[in-house]
């Protein structure tokens, strides 16, 4: 299956995003992991299932893009290879900070689970454009999970590992938006405007399933449904803006660095 906005080829300003990643591995400080636990005893076992499932998620599986015809993207330069590898050598540096969380609370890491199945099972099968789709929707609303999470967490560790890889989440769907600037530029109106309605329905239906697994989690600390989907409803909204945003630089493609995106 291919996404509405067609190709995945892009043209990235790979010297920028080359430099972001190599920047973005200073200066970070391992969290907290010697800092009292201070979970309460009620919310304990549903963020420890939660942490378990994300710790899987969240770079715990195949650290590459894994659909049937991934090549056709990974393989337009070698400096879009290792943008490719440096995106997902963050999402392995996640899954060691979540199994650090876990080390911490004694709680074993699970190898499987039904939601992580159907995650590589469709991105495997639909192919890359799609599969990129999906892990853009992944970064947005998975942004949205941590950002409750360490609203409502007051344990220290826990609040660390997520100040650290909402940093990389935040870079992850810049480059997204930028490389999916140039094609969204190059589509008619009523082509936006559909590309904009399946990324609003894909973006909610990816919120629920992650709701559904993790909201027990985020509603034992405090936090309520409406405020997680409001967050996501604000990534969402962010992402399409800066899309929108780009349509009136001079050139989508040159600087696509999405410099104006602001999330959080
Ligand atoms: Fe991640
Ligand atoms: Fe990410």
């Amino acid at each position: 299956m291919q996404s509405i906005l067609g190709e995945a080829v892009v043209q990235l300003n790979t010297d920028f995003w080359r430099g972001y990643f190599s920047d973005n591995q200073r200066d970070r400080a391992e969290p907290d992991w010697h800092a009292p636990v201070t979970v309460p005893q009620s919310a304990r076992a549903a963020l420890f299932q939660s942490l378990r499932e994300f710790q899987l998620g969240d770079g715990g599986g195949p650290a590459s893009l894994i659909a049937f015809n991934a090549e056709r993207f990974r393989c337009q330069s070698s400096d879009i290879q290792s943008i490719v590898d440096s995106w997902f050598n963050e999402e392995k540096e996640h899954s060691r900070l979540l199994g650090g969380l876990l080390q911490r609370f004694g709680v074993e890491p699970i190898h499987s689970h039904w939601s992580f199945s159907l995650f590589c099972t469709l991105r495997k099968t639909l192919g890359v454009s799609f599969e990129l789709q999906i892990l853009t929707l992944t970064e947005l609303v998975s942004t949205s999970y941590y950002s409750v999470l360490r609203c409502h967490c007051m344990d220290k560790a826990v609040r660390d590992v997520c100040a650290l890889i909402l940093r990389d989440e935040y870079g992850h769907v810049r480059f997204h938006n930028a490389r999916l600037a140039e094609q969204y530029a190059k589509q008619g109106g009523v082509r936006r405007a559909y590309w904009r309605l399946q990324f609003w329905l894909c973006g909610y239906a990816a919120a629920t399933v992650l709701w559904s697994s993790h909201g027990k989690c985020i509603r034992q600390l405090g936090g309520t449904t409406g405020e997680f989907y409001r967050n996501v409803t604000h990534q969402i909204k962010a992402f399409i803006s800066s899309l929108d945003h780009s349509l009136t630089q001079e050139s989508p493609s040159g600087g696509n660095t999405s410099e104006g995106l602001k999330y959080g």
